[in-house]
């Protein structure tokens, strides 16, 4: 029985009061919530983690970062944070691949590969995002471009680190567009990850790792695409910036 996971990504959203007002409102509302049926995870943009970390403290709300460093070791490495800074400051959850590093930073599924082994050596669990375009989608070509991902960011671990994997699949034309992809459609990809972890590593490996769905989840669609088979929950991002819609989205999902 796997637990439910809803992980709020901010994206580059936030100030100091506004961040402040969000989690009041969003720790008040998520208090009546099983911990032992789901994990909340608030993933806000960087310069934000220890403000945040400060705020959720004493709570069941666990932090995430939107992204990690390919770079191991401290250096001169201009704009970037390490995993060990990371879990230094409190951080558990760390995004990679997501669709935005992808196409605004040219992340390859190598340098994905390796963001997810320095999270992992630090014992931070990395949620690793994959899915396929609109035009990818329309040239019939969705589990290509999701197996390629896949096997490139996850396929060289042992399994013992693969087990501690959370993947969410994000369609990119259902991100910030409103557009969500439908219930059967997104079930249709999980099922496929599930089976692609299945030959990759086995089918105890596969039916243990958390899947998640992003793209467009609001309070209205959240419970129908929550309620499929595989997916074990969601990565949510404008959605993440109202308490009430965040939490109505927890609720669904718990
Ligand atoms: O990381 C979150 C996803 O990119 C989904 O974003 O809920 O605004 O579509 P969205």
């Amino acid at each position: 029985m796997r637990k439910a996971l809803v992980a709020g990504n901010w994206k580059m959203h936030g100030r100091i009061e506004q961040n402040k007002l969000l989690l009041d409102g969003l720790l008040t509302q998520l208090s009546g919530l099983p911990e032992a049926d789901i994990d909340v995870v608030i993933c806000p943009p960087l310069v934000y983690l220890a403000q945040i970390e400060a705020l959720i403290k004493g709570s069941s709300v666990a932090l995430g970062s939107q992204d990690v460093s390919r770079f191991s070791s401290d250096g001169a490495h201009t704009g970037e944070s390490s995993a060990e800074m990371l879990a230094d400051l409190g951080v558990r959850y760390v995004i990679v691949g997501h669709s935005e590093r992808r196409s605004e930073h040219d992340e390859t599924d190598d340098q994905v590969a390796t963001k997810v082994v320095n999270a992992l050596a630090l014992e931070l669990t990395p949620i690793v995002c994959v899915g396929e375009t609109l035009e990818q989608r329309e040239a019939d070509q969705v589990a290509d471009v999701i197996s390629r991902q896949l096997k490139g960011a996850i396929s060289s671990l042992r399994r013992s680190e693969a087990e501690r994997l959370v993947i969410a699949y994000e369609p990119v034309w259902a991100i910030g567009t409103g557009k969500t992809a439908t219930p059967e459609q997104a079930q249709e990809v999980h099922a496929f990850i599930r089976q692609y972890l299945t030959s990759v590593f086995d089918e105890e490996l596969s039916q243990g790792v958390t899947l998640l769905y992003g793209g467009s989840v609001n309070s209205t669609n959240a419970a129908v695409l929550f309620e499929q088979v595989d997916i074990d929950g969601g990565l949510i991002g404008g959605a993440s910036l109202k308490s009430d819609e965040f939490t109505a989205i927890c609720r669904a999902a718990a």
